[in-house]
Parts: structure tokens; sequence; C-alpha cells
């Protein structure tokens, strides 16, 4: 009898301790409150997304209601699964670089590693409280979640910029997305050698922003919003077969009556797993009135022969290694 308490205790130790090896992995729940590993919320609004070392980190505007309001800032955090984020820091706490005035703007912060210098360089778009300067400012760190030092802002290309977004291709080639207004279009420059500049390397003749792009199963897509400030529009998307064109006509990302589903496009990250590639649309639902409440749609796409879908909202389980993608009913 004794024997088959023990044995009995024995085997409910074993199940207790294997059961969380076949717990279902915890779901991105787009829309939800996204917290950290400390429990707070995730701030890194207008983000990106940068791959370094086995590692993502994920940068954006950080809107927490205690930042001294004279500042502007950015903060980190890095995963190894996508889903769950650990914050590393407030990498950037920057006062008014350039007498901008007050309720200066410091939007949708990128940074891009640079293999050949060892250095991290964040670029953002900086402006006036009336979108006057458009231009993008760059800060430098020597690591990938330290104090980025301000260096210098300027007009890429001498144009225009306001929103950002960024895109490494798979050769490790570097390029800003820029959005112009006077042009009517969406630049993607790639970075010189030492990323403290760009230079021309295509022009997307379509007025749009919040501009990213990713390149899957051998097309480039493009993706962006219309112009309508913080509220949310249909997004839409183009393709080519190379960054320089030609590319489609624009198409909606998702039935126009869904208005996106809240939510406005910035950053496209592709998971290359062993069974499949995966691209992750990754958006915000802007809270204009309470950004720091603002939330975060990402969504895995539905692409096929060249075209993207943007789904539903629901949560839904990535696995990182095969790239594979569940809905959770
Ligand atoms: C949006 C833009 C945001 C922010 C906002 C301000 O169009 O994508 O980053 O600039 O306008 O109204």
């Amino acid at each position: 009898m004794r024997r088959l308490v023990v044995c009995t205790n024995s085997l409910l130790f074993l199940f207790l301790a294997a059961a969380p090896l076949f717990a279902a992995p915890p779901a991105v729940k787009p829309g939800a409150p996204w917290l950290d590993n400390r429990g707070q919320r995730i701030q890194a609004h207008g983000g990106g997304i940068t791959v370094w070392k086995g590692a993502y980190y994920w940068y954006g505007e950080d809107r927490t209601q205690s930042n001294d309001p004279e500042k502007r800032y950015v903060a980190c955090y890095s995963s190894k699964d996508l889903v769950h984020w650990q914050f590393r820091r407030q990498v950037l706490a920057l006062a008014d670089p350039e007498h901008l005035g007050p309720k200066w703007v410091l939007e949708r912060p990128k940074v891009f590693a640079n293999p050949r210098t060892g250095k991290f360089v964040l670029y953002a778009h900086l402006d006036d409280a009336r979108y006057k300067v458009a231009s993008v400012m760059i800060a430098v760190s020597d690591t990938i979640d330290g104090d980025y030092r301000y260096v210098k802002s300027f007009r890429p290309l001498d144009q225009e910029s306001r929103d950002i977004g960024q895109f490494v291709d798979d050769d490790g080639s570097a390029y800003l997305i820029f959005e112009s207004r006077p042009t009517k279009g969406f630049f993607l420059a790639k970075l010189s050698d030492d990323f403290m500049s760009v230079e021309k390397t295509a022009f997307i003749q379509a007025p749009l922003e919040g501009g990213a792009l990713v390149h899957a199963d051998g097309l480039y897509y493009v993706i962006g919003s219309h112009m309508t400030g913080w509220s949310p529009n249909p997004n839409v998307y183009a393709t080519a077969p190379s960054i320089t064109g030609p590319w489609t006509e624009f198409k909606n990302l998702a039935p126009p009556e869904a208005n996106n589903y809240e939510s406005q496009s910035t950053m496209l990250v592709k998971v290359a797993g062993s069974k499949k590639t995966t691209v992750i649309f990754m958006g915000d639902i802007w809270k204009p009135t309470a950004l720091w409440d603002s939330r975060y749609l990402w969504m895995p796409l539905e692409m096929k022969d060249g075209s993207m879908h943007l789904p539903p909202p629901q949560p839904w389980q990535l696995n990182i290694k095969t790239g594979e993608t569940s809905l959770k009913p």
C-alpha cells in the first residue's frame, strides 16, 4: 500500500514538473495591453525591430505619463521569441536638440546595427509642433541598448521627411524609408557605409506614410497608410521584383470597411523559420489623447502569389524556430 502511495506521488510530481512543457505557448494578443518582463506596458510606439546576435530588439516612442514633458524618449526591449519582451532601458531621453520649441516632435525611432563600424545608429523623425521642420535625426551608441548620443539632424536627400521606416535586405543592405510630401511619395534610401547619411535608391509615387518594406518569396512588398494623422485608414501594399521597381499599383491590405482594424503600419518583420517564412504586420492603434495607452496590432500576414492580406485580429502563436503560426480560437 505504502509503495503504491509513493509511486502515485512520484507520478503526480513528474506530471506537474512536465506540465509547463505541454502548456500552450503564450499568444500575441492584438489590441490588448502588452506587458514587459516587469509587468509594465510596453512603450515602443511607431516602433521598429532590429535583429542582432540571434535576438530581436524593439525600439519605439516611449510615451510614459511620468516622463519629463520637455524631453522625448525612446525605449528598447529585447526578445528571443517576439512574444516575451524584456525592458532594457530608455536608450534616449533627449532635450530639444535644435531649438524646435514647445511640443517638439521625435517620432518613429529605428535602430540600425552597422556590422562595419560596430556602432548602433538610431534614426528618428525630428520636427517642431507644426511638422514644418520635416527632418531626420541621428543618435549613435557603442552598444545596442546603451545611451544613444545625439549627433545631427538633416533632410535626407534634401527632401522634406516625416514618417520614417527601416528595412534591411537579405544581403545586409540597410535602407531608410521616408515620406516626402512635396514629391508625393516614398523614398527608399540606402544608408551610406557608416550609416550616417543616405543615398537615393528608389522613389515610389504614392502619397503614403507609415512606410515599411519586406523582401519575401522573391518579391519586395511595400506597405503604407494614407495621410489621416492619428486616425486609422485602409492601409495598402504594392510589390516589385526589385527594390528599384517596377512597382505594381497599390491594393488594400484588408477590406476597406475594416479600416485596417483601427491600426497604422510601422514595420514588417520577417521570420524565416525552418518550415515557413512568416511576415508579421506591426501596426499602432493610436490613442491621440492618451498616447501612452496606444496599443499594438501585430498579425501574421497571409501571402500568396504576390498578394498580401491582413486577417482580422485575433490572438495567435508563433513558433520562432519553424516560423509557423497558429490562430488561437
Ligand atoms: C501620423 C503619423 C504619426 C504622427 C501623427 C501626428 O500621420 O504617422 O507618426 O506623426 O500623424 O498627427
